[in-house]
């Protein structure tokens, strides 16, 4: 996996003088089976969340409120995504070094993941993680 696999996937929009509306269905907006989800908050201002690999999970992220930026990072390059938007989502396929920071005053931070929490999937050491990249093992 690249940098160049990471999609950032325009959500449906119900236009309604009542509220927006936006969604996302497995292997539709969210191209895999979700089987966790989880979210970010009350995140104090200059933090850093992530800075970790996954073996296998591949991950969906939306801003529900607020914003912050995903550093991808595939051990050649690094792509900044911010997202400011509740109906876009940010696609992380498995194999890459994420960082997620800039988090705005009172952000909510939506993942959605393919796996179901394994402390083992992590690759939390980026020396090992430009090693394994390397050796082709993620
Ligand atoms: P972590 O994934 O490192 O947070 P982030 O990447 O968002 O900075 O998780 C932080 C802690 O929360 C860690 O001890 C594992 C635990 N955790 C769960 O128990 N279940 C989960 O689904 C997630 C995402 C984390």
């Amino acid at each position: 996996m690249t940098i160049n696999d990471v999609k950032h996937i325009s959500l449906p929009k119900i236009l309604d003088v009542r509220g927006n509306l936006s969604f996302a269905e497995n292997h539709a907006q969210v191209p895999f089976e979700i089987q966790r989800t989880y979210w970010l908050y009350d995140v104090p201002g200059g933090e850093c969340r992530g800075g970790h690999a996954y073996r296998e999970t591949e991950e969906f992220i939306i801003a529900l409120s607020g914003s912050f930026d995903v550093v991808i990072d595939d051990g050649e390059n690094k792509k900044t995504y911010t997202l400011n938007r509740s109906y876009y989502g940010l696609y992380v396929p498995k194999g890459l070094w994420r960082e997620m920071e800039n988090f705005s005053t009172n952000s909510l931070a939506l993942e959605f993941a393919s796996t179901k929490f394994c402390a083992g999937d992590y690759v939390r050491d980026y020396d090992e993680f430009l090693k394994m990249k390397s050796n082709g093992e993620i």
